[in-house]
């Protein structure tokens, strides 16, 4: 089966320098490589996000899954059905294609040539921003439609389901996910079971990539640390299940969520493919063990 692999999220945005500053002042992302229009950030885990510039309305624009060949996933996209959002573009240090998910929301499908070296080949940077890029969000009113679509065509898999009915978030991982190198997480949330500011976001904005999460040892005091940065409020910190979440708003008013990492054992037992990590068996880095 082809593979995929979660690799990046680009975001649009209006002035893609202004945007990268005020990344860089506020969550003190690093700018791993400018390209026409274009701003790669980096933060402490392999996993970049892309500031994209141009006339779409300013948010996310699409999750980025890295193939061995855009061709051969085009194809294999193509021949299950999958409606495309553009035709493959050959711009030689990389070829790729769109296509849309179940919801109509787009993602794209990379390669790069095999000479070609990874374009993160550290996680660990010189400098920390104590921020690492946990996961993108796809916020539909039909959870188990949207899972079954990346399961059944992307290959990904549900690791944690926080309810057993899929109600409320769950997270998915794809078959290259380390929980080192690379671990960037597909999350899908849906009804029921919506907190206020989901259901309300998905009341305006149907389906949509709602949100991006950085997971930080204090989320507490990142989000003080990156208010008083100058990035935008959104929720204060709230004790949740053993986790911490707080909430701000990026350069384009992106919603970004803080979060605990999702502790080592309880991934480690998933991935020795063990059962889907649930409400009771989840723990996070620096619990009491
Ligand atoms: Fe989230």
């Amino acid at each position: 089966m082809m593979q995929y692999t979660l690799d990046h999220v680009v975001i649009a945005v209006p002035d893609v320098r202004a945007s990268a500053s005020a990344y860089q002042a506020q969550f003190g992302s690093r700018i791993r490589l400018r390209a026409p229009g274009e701003a790669w950030l980096q933060h402490d885990g392999p996993a970049p996000l892309v500031l994209r510039e141009g006339d779409e309305a300013p948010g996310i624009r699409y999750a980025a899954y890295r193939v061995d060949s855009a061709h051969a996933a085009c194809d294999d996209l193509t021949s299950k059905g999958v409606r495309r959002a553009w035709d493959l573009a050959d711009q030689g240090y990389v070829q790729h294609c769109g296509f849309y998910d179940a919801d109509g929301l787009p993602f794209q499908v990379f390669s790069t040539p095999a000479d070609e070296p990874r374009t993160w080949t550290t996680s660990r940077p010189a400098m920390s921003t104590a921020l690492r890029f946990h996961h993108v969000n796809i916020l539909t009113p039909d959870v188990r439609r949207a899972i079954q679509f990346y399961e059944q065509v992307l290959g990904l898999w549900v690791a944690l389901a926080y309810q057993p009915d899929f109600s409320g978030f769950n997270l998915l991982i794809d078959r290259a996910f380390d929980d080192h190198e690379h671990n960037i997480m597909l999350e899908i949330t849906g009804p029921p079971g919506l907190d206020e500011r989901e259901a309300a976001y998905l009341a305006t904005h149907g389906p949509c990539y709602d949100h991006i999460c950085f997971s930080t040892a204090d989320p507490a005091a990142t989000y003080h640390r990156l208010v008083d940065n100058g990035a935008p409020p959104l929720y204060e910190p709230v004790d949740y299940y053993g986790n911490v979440l707080a909430w701000v708003e990026d350069p384009q008013r992106v919603h970004v969520e803080l979060m605990k990492p999702i502790s080592t054992e309880s991934l480690a037992g998933v991935l020795r493919g063990g059962p889907p990590l649930c409400f009771t068996t989840l723990t996070y880095e620096g619990d009491a063990s």
